[in-house]
């Protein structure tokens, strides 16, 4: 184990110790909750596992084994279920070179063969009989508003808008930007791109106008689409106001946006009492802006499919980067496809007449793998959810649960522990007997988390998913089968099929057996991305440059004694926040954009909720006071610059920071006076050492 992963999980299991953590063969706090320690098992229901796909461990193994040694053969035969204009060539079935000694970095899964997405999603699930099965119910942010569409009615609107993406200009290869809430249209609009092979960029509608413009300035997009407006709870969104200080940010800086289409969709929700009546008006550009319903109304609803190369690019997709810039994650069309496809089956154990319900917002690559492509192309019916867990009451996701008769839901650790802050009565008072398999995506889940999860959530009865993946992984790479694997709270247990998930220490040697390195994979699954949008080196940079030979998660990992893998978080300077990732320098930047700060030092503080929050350390310039102002204006730049999930929760005055001789600053030492940990180890390599106590003296009282 090296030193450098040891301490970050120390601090970070120390820091969570009230939620239960293992430290090399401790266990923390156990007698507290009666929490599980990782010897604990929980074993699959026999209602779980009895029809599973996968229904024993042994199975599982198996196929791993399988999918492994000949891959060719393994995906050979799911391949075959989807359908490919020009087939499959068996010799060029998957290349790949993750090694730069030997050349540049590239993945390829069944190059040569073509396909479209969205014939497969939706023509082929028409064909097959499945045009009158509901594709998505929507439930609105008010439980009154409501709708479903099927297949068929689906494939009608995509082919529709694309159509109409058509006639404003929208080619092959074009990327289309998309600022869209937890709407139909969402969906509508991702697949009419798919359809005629223009490559989608949709931003979480929570990042603030100038996040959005920078990434339409990235990926040079000339059309937009978005919505008037959206209520979460009682709060409203003005999406297309954001969108227009998007617009006007880009053309001062020479990109024209030269359509954007808008939904009205505030005009047919209810609104919540009292909502003013601004909130309804929305201001429309002439000769750019247009409604999209105004422009369905006479789009033909015939398109035909733009073939496209299995290694023609699907979306793209902004991730954070540690380095502050954002990175436009590329996944292409082929392997996506295949990879989206059966992650979803084996992973939530999808039956044809099951009721799937996943909370993640479009925008992030959970709602485009698990609420779009990957239930789409097994032909299932999913819940999409405009609102909030919270509203009208704190028992909304059971009560959507109790309406459809859900049977796998997915959502993240930070809103299990919201909820779980309720009275479990709240949960108990709704029939939740559908439910089968409970997954969870985005960070770590703490065991009292999962505990609560599985018994108040999930009856004792339900398989829980805790599934390790990323942006850039396309689909899951570790985690549980719901019939198959026994589970241990906590652990993203092992790698799905196609994974070969390696440990390394800090020389690149490779692990065996028990202990702690960085989590990496060897080899491509069909769903990794290809590379970065029109910046490969950095895609090299990023990913294969630490350790030739391997792609590079960013997170360490460890693995017991019986072989589970741990995810014990990022080794990077990356931050968690409810699930969304940010790198600390893309915090750095914003405040020290602030006249008054001269340098800004972020670190993650553990946060009970959120699993983490930022904890900022500025230093101010002679003239600038720390007070009220400040700390408001600060956190007002950071939401308007990056998004208001990104707000500080502790801005401290930090005169000085902890910087070595060579002037690095020591994160390591922040961490620590965050939580106020007086144990900061060695600091003699500190410039100055008096820094530190003065920084602990300094800790705001509300910290
Ligand atoms: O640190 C890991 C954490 O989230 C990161 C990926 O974030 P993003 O690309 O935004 O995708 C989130 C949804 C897939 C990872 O590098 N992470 C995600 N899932 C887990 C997790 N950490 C631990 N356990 C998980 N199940």
């Amino acid at each position: 184990m090296t030193q450098k992963l040891a301490a970050r999980r120390l601090e970070n299991q120390l820091a969570h110790s009230h939620l239960e953590r293992e430290i090399g063969g401790f266990t923390l706090n156990l007698s507290a909750f009666n929490m599980p320690s990782e010897r604990t098992i929980y074993h699959p229901n026999p209602s779980v596992f009895k029809n599973a796909h996968v229904n024993s461990f042994d199975q599982y193994v198996d196929l791993h084994r399988h999918s492994i040694d000949k891959p060719e053969e393994f995906w050979g035969e799911i391949v075959k279920q989807f359908y490919w204009e020009t087939p499959i060539n068996i010799d060029k079935f998957f290349t790949y070179n993750f090694d730069f000694r030997k050349g540049p970095i590239f993945t390829k899964w069944f190059d040569g063969a073509t396909t479209n997405i969205s014939y497969n999603l939706l023509d082929r699930n028409v064909r097959n009989g499945n045009g009158d099965k509901i594709a998505f119910y929507w439930e609105g942010n008010h439980p009154d508003d409501y709708s479903r569409l099927t297949y068929k009615k689906l494939l009608e609107e995509v082919c529709k808008f694309a159509n109409v993406l058509k006639s404003k200009g929208v080619k092959k290869g074009d990327r289309v930007a998309v600022y869209m809430p937890m709407i139909l249209e969402s969906v509508v609009t991702l697949l009419a791109c798919t359809r005629i092979g223009a490559i989608h960029s949709l931003v979480f509608a929570g990042f603030s106008a100038d996040s959005f413009a920078d990434r339409i300035l990235h990926c040079g997009a000339r059309v937009l689409v978005t919505a008037d407006g959206v209520w979460r709870g009682e709060k409203h969104l003005a999406l297309k106001s954001i969108c227009d200080q998007s617009m006007e940010k880009c053309a001062r800086k020479g990109h024209n946006v030269e359509h954007c289409i808008v939904v009205s969709h505030l005009g047919r929700v209810t609104a919540p009492p009292n909502a003013p009546q601004q909130h309804f008006v929305t201001p429309m550009k002439n000769g750019r802006d247009e409604w999209w319903q105004d422009l369905m109304e006479d789009a033909s609803s015939l398109c035909y499919p733009e073939w496209m190369q299995a290694e023609d690019p699907l979306f793209m997709l902004y991730t954070s980067g540690s380095t502050g810039k954002p990175k436009g994650v590329l996944h292409t069309t082929g392997g996506y496809m295949v990879y989206a496809a059966t992650t979803f089956k084996y992973v939530f154990d999808y039956k044809p007449n099951d009721v799937y319900f996943c909370t993640a917002d479009v925008g992030w690559i959970t709602g485009h793998t698990y609420l779009v492509y990957g239930p789409l192309a097994n032909g299932a019916t999913s819940v999409m959810f405009e609102g909030t867990p919270f509203y009208p009451e704190n028992d909304r996701f059971w009560a959507v649960i109790e309406k459809y008769k859900v049977t796998q839901f997915y959502t993240a650790p930070t809103a299990i522990r919201a909820l779980m802050k309720f009275d479990s009565d709240l949960v108990k008072r709704h029939d939740l007997s559908s439910l089968r398999v409970l997954g969870s995506v985005g960070e770590p889940i703490n065991p009292e988390a999962w505990m609560w999860y599985y018994k108040v959530v999930g009856n004792e009865k339900c398989s829980i998913v805790d599934t390790f993946w990323q942006t850039e992984t396309g689909g899951h790479v570790l985690t549980p089968l719901p019939g198959a694997t026994p589970m241990k709270p906590g652990a993203a247990s092992f790698p799905f099929f196609g994974v070969q998930a390696v440990l390394l220490d800090e020389n690149g040697k490779e692990i065996e057996g028990e202990g702690e390195g960085y989590l990496v994979f060897n080899r491509p699954w069909p769903g990794l991305m290809r590379s970065l949008y029109n910046d490969h080196d950095r895609y090299e940079d990023t990913y294969f440059n630490k350790f030739p030979g391997y792609y590079c998660t960013g997170d360490g990992a460890r693995r017991d004694a019986s072989g589970y893998l741990w995810v014990t978080g990022r080794v990077d300077d990356m931050l968690n926040v409810s699930g969304h990732l940010m790198s600390t320098a893309e915090v750095e930047s914003v405040l020290t954009e602030y006249p008054g700060v001269s340098e800004a030092a972020v670190v993650a503080k553990p946060h009970p909720v959120k699993g983490e929050c930022l904890y900022c350390f500025v230093t101010l310039t002679e003239n600038t006071s720390y007070n009220e102002k400040l700390l408001g204006d600060l956190k007002k730049l950071v939401r308007e610059r990056i998004g208001p999930f990104a707000q500080p929760d502790v801005i401290q005055n930090a005169p000085q920071l902890p910087k070595t001789r060579s002037g690095k600053i020591m994160r390591r030492i922040l961490r620590k006076i965050a939580v106020n940990d007086r144990d900061v180890g060695d600091i003699t390599t500190l410039a100055d050492t008096n820094v530190v106590e003065e920084l602990f003296a300094n800790r705001p009282i509300a910290a």
